[in-house]
């Protein structure tokens, strides 16, 4: 079979991103351009500024990624681009992009979900990892965990029932003064704290379900730190970060252990730009291990937003056949 090249676009949230991939898991260029300086004297991401950012710079990201590649327009066999979930006015800036160049080159367009992507790095940096097995996507927008149960077939699992884990990490980043994106912040500060100084609550549903849910975690730890600052004590940041973080991942380890065990798989995989940190991967790798299960994550670079991702995802679709058309549009939700 011929080669296949992919042009693909990821403008989901607040990173502009550009890359080419060659038969789906050989990425020959992935340029990433972070808005994080400009969001972060807001303390988050400002949809407005993020639209108009990705608008000034898509261009040269596109141009850089195919002069990195050594590709010309006329070698592109296909253009992926993520169409939602995110951002509304963010995912348009991709999506119109793509569209006028798919109809300029005349290449097929593919329509990429944002999960569906994360989930797919895996397969660039594990070349040969295959279908099935179960996938916790976690970050600052989503909880998912899922059954990849082939390539573009996907069952949901559970999901959060309220806040995201990433979100609940720049939350807490925030009220400790860290600053922002605040989940590497408090990776980082937790290695210096004692992870059972502070008993906060682990979230698991009644019902059996092994839906997530974060809110509660989150307001223990504000409740915790106004306390201790009525009270005049001093926060060991380190602590309260340790603490927090072994909540979050005690919850997400089981549960997608859980997940793997009652559904027969005997592979777990993580994605999403929580899957960098630390414990998680150390901790799922070593119960996942105990159990008789093989982990794979991602390299950091691609568990964050980024295009490579899409092109991967992008080059599945178009082996069974999915094609979109110029209808194709932006969706601030859209189902797996
Ligand atoms: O996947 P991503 O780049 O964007 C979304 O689709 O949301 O994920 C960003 C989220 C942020 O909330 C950030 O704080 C979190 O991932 N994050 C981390 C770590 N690195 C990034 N959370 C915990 N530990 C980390 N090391
Ligand atoms: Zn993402």
């Amino acid at each position: 079979m011929d080669d296949i090249i992919i042009l693909a676009i990821e403008t989901s949230c607040d990173e502009t991103s550009a890359a080419v991939v060659k038969n789906g898991r050989e990425v020959l260029s992935n340029i990433i351009s972070s808005q994080v300086k400009l969001h972060k004297v807001y303390g988050g991401v400002v949809p407005e500024i993020a639209s108009r950012k990705h608008i000034e710079v898509i261009q040269g990201i596109i141009q850089q990624a195919l002069d990195e590649a050594g590709v010309g327009f006329d070698k592109l066999g296909a253009i992926a681009v993520t169409h939602g979930p995110g951002l509304v006015g963010a995912l348009l800036v991709g999506v119109s992009s793509a569209k006028a160049m798919a109809f300029a080159l005349n290449v097929p367009l593919i329509g990429v979900h944002h999960i569906e992507s994360h989930i797919c790095a895996n397969f660039i940096t594990h070349r040969q990892l295959e279908p099935p097995f179960i996938c916790l996507v976690v970050s600052g927008g989503h909880s998912h965990l899922v059954e990849v149960k082939d390539y573009c077939d996907f069952n949901v699992l559970a999901r959060t029932r309220d806040d995201a884990p990433g979100e609940a990490y720049d939350k807490v980043a925030r009220v400790l003064d860290l600053g922002y994106p605040g989940g590497p912040l408090i990776d980082q500060q937790a290695r210096l704290g004692n992870d059972e100084a502070i008993d906060f609550p682990r979230a698991y549903m009644e019902d059996g379900s092994l839906d997530f849910s974060f809110s509660g975690l989150k307001t223990a730890v504000l409740n915790y730190i106004n306390q201790q600052k009525q009270a005049g004590n001093s926060i060991v940041v380190e602590d309260v970060a340790a603490s927090f973080q072994r909540a979050v991942v005690d919850v997400l380890v089981n549960n997608t252990l859980k997940g793997a065990l009652d559904n027969n798989y005997d592979t777990i995989a993580l994605a999403g730009g929580v899957a960098s940190n630390s414990l998680l991967r150390k901790e799922i790798e070593s119960k996942g291990r105990d159990a008789g299960l093989k982990v794979y994550y991602p390299e950091p670079i691609l568990c964050t937003d980024n295009a490579a991702m899409v092109g991967c995802a992008g080059y599945y679709r178009l082996l069974k056949g999915y094609r979109a058309d110029l209808t194709l549009n932006a969706h601030a939700s859209l189902s797996l």
